[in-house]
């Protein structure tokens, strides 16, 4: 590990006014969640769209809600890892404002951290088709479940493909993003938007960004600091930096 890169880093966060942090499925590997687009990746193994889009659950609603009853299943199976409980900390000691997550698998609350914003949802929330009906769930779905108001398919609480983001969430974030003047993007390839550009718009109005990574991303070269690491070792290794 870099130690001069991590102290750079370690710095920026010290001295910034508004810390946040952006993170995707990268910060979830070594809780032995499988990312999406790496060499295991889920996207690799599965057809994205005959399974995260509209269209692929009304043509099939019984395999997209299989494939999501197996990853509640191998997620409920798995621990926050020390990046998801450095965050944590980080924001109980009142350095981290606020994290933005585009994971659905929770593991940032579980870990502790409250002030969330998950832009593409939560795998564990449901969400009826017709109408307003929703609900939590705590173990693995089973079978397809229904809605106990008008009786149709309730889908996962998820933002798929082709879908727009809750703008109530998304007014949070944008005014979050204004707010910081520091960024750290962490295990994200930086490929969907509009999260890809979360950090860009921190960098236009002169923020300055961090990225943990186990290899470069196409925002690698707009950032300011690239640490290049697993982010269960590079969080806390920066956080014994940070007095
Ligand atoms: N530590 C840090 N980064 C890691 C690690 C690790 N241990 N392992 C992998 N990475 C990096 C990869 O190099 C990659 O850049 O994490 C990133 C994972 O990228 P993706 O699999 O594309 O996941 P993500 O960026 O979160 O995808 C964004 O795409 O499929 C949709 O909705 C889904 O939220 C997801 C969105
Ligand atoms: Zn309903």
């Amino acid at each position: 590990m870099n130690e001069v890169i991590l102290k750079e880093a370690a710095d920026i966060i010290m001295n910034s006014e508004y810390f946040i942090a952006l993170t995707g499925a990268g910060v979830s590997k070594e809780s032995n969640i499988p990312t999406f687009r790496g060499e295991d990746g889920l996207w690799r193994n599965y057809d994205a769209m005959e399974l995260a889009t509209p269209s692929a659950f009304a043509r099939n609603p019984s395999l997209v809600w299989e494939w999501y009853a197996w990853r509640q299943g191998l997620i409920g199976n798995c621990e926050p890892n020390p990046a998801h409980k450095t965050l944590s900390s980080w924001e109980n000691r009142g350095i981290l404002k606020t994290l933005i997550t585009q994971n659905v698998d929770g593991l940032h609350i579980r870990a502790g951290s409250v002030n969330v914003l998950e832009v593409h949802g939560d795998l564990w929330a449901l969400k009826c088709t017709s109408c307003d009906y929703r609900e939590r769930l705590s173990s693995p779905v089973s079978g397809i479940p229904t809605c106990p108001k008008c009786n149709s398919h309730l889908r996962p609480d998820v933002v798929w493909f082709g879908e727009s983001l809750n703008p109530q969430i998304m007014r949070k974030v944008y005014s979050e993003l204004e707010l910081a003047d520091v960024c750290i993007v962490i295990g994200t390839s930086a490929l969907v938007q509009p999260a890809a550009s979360f950090p860009l718009i921190v960098r236009q109005h002169g923020g300055r960004i961090i990225e943990i990574n186990i290899e470069k991303t196409i925002i690698s070269s707009v950032v300011d600091v690239h640490i290049s690491g697993k982010a269960g070792e590079i969080l806390p290794a920066l956080n014994e930096l940070l007095q």
